[in-house]
């Protein structure tokens, strides 16, 4: 196994409060060692195009407060052909990288899973608000996000109780329920709409009615984007039946504003603790694997693991939401 001199760093798919304060910490620990670091901007399409340049400790001054990634980002459909990721290996070789720290989401973590195959040293960072990566209890961005719901789900309901209405709160999560399902509970809500419980527009129109027969002010229901319904769809369905509904309904879809914003106090901690365990783990021989968070600490899962399993929502606290929600 060669000496590592230097380490190229990434930022891939969706951007999240925390990649800069990651970006921070392996810097910064590369340094510590005596390891140059490098910037690839743009993620993997930037490795691709040659998009790099040499870091320092200043390069990473004053960011750890700021959301987004100062290295920027991409989903790049180049990288996932042949052809593109043979363009990003000679691209880490002509500019003398011997390691690679990927931070991002389930795909970018499978792009760094491929590298690996390659015989290239990586190591993952598990970066997405939609909490859905295996090995990994939290991701980078996901507490930030869940408290930017939190935070609309608190000041909906506000209005809502004021006009006697319901509120369908569309939260991002791809095929995750996650961050429905922890908005939910935290917020209160009198439902919440996960893609991993399969439900009919008539269910929800029977809730709606619940919350008003029970004599609520307002109903609040949080829906996962991934549902087997989305907000909109919902609204049209409970629209034509308003005369059973009880609530006048409208609808909120906070999608990329759940993405941006300055990163919670867990995610600044989170993002240090990973990025720093990551260079540590390159420099100490560790190849291919994805640092995570199981149980207070930050351990190593081989990247095939977490490529090849899915994350489960324990749904025991999707049965306690529905307990609490009289
Ligand atoms: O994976 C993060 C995420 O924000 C998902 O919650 C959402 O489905 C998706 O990315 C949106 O992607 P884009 O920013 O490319 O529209």
């Amino acid at each position: 196994m060669g000496v590592i001199r230097r380490i190229g760093v990434l930022t891939s798919g969706g951007d999240g409060p925390g990649m800069n304060p990651a970006i921070r910490a392996v810097v910064r620990t590369a340094l510590e060692h005596g390891v140059t670091p490098v910037g690839i901007r743009r993620g993997y399409q930037g490795l691709i195009d040659n998009d790099v340049q040499e870091m320092n400790a200043r390069s990473v001054g004053g960011i750890i407060q700021r959301g987004g990634t100062i290295l920027g980002t991409a989903r790049s459909p180049e990288f996932m052909t042949p052809r593109g990721r043979m363009e990003a290996l000679r691209n880490l070789n002509e500019n003398a990288l011997d390691a690679l720290v990927v931070i991002g989401g389930d795909g970018s973590l499978r792009g760094a899973l491929e590298l690996h195959r390659q015989g290239f040293a990586v190591v993952g960072v598990p970066a997405s608000i939609d909490n859905d990566i295996y090995g990994t209890e939290m991701a980078i961005g996901v507490d930030t996000a869940l408290n930017t719901l939190l935070r609309s789900i608190d000041m909906i309901k506000d209005t809502a109780s004021s006009h006697r209405r319901a509120f369908l709160i569309e939260t991002m999560g791809r095929d995750c329920g996650y961050l429905a399902l922890m908005g939910g509970i935290a917020g209160g809500a009198e439902m919440v709409l996960l893609p991993e419980v399969p439900f009919t527009p008539e269910e929800v129109l029977r809730g709606l009615q619940n919350a008003y027969i029970k004599g609520k002010s307002h109903c609040i229901i949080v829906v996962a984007e991934g549902a087997s319904h989305r907000a909109e769809e919902l609204k049209a369905y409970l629209d034509q039946h308003r005369e059973e509904t009880g609530f006048e309904t409208r609808v909120t879809i906070l999608g990329h504003v759940q993405r941006g914003g300055s990163p919670s106090a867990f995610d600044r901690i989170l993002a240090t603790r990973l990025g720093v365990a990551a260079v540590e783990k390159l420099l100490a021989g560790e190849r291919g694997v994805m640092v995570g968070l199981a149980h207070g600490e930050a351990v190593s899962v081989p990247l095939e693991e977490v490529a090849g399993q899915k994350k489960v929502l324990d749904m025991r606290l999707y049965e306690m939401a529905r307990m609490l929600d009289k």
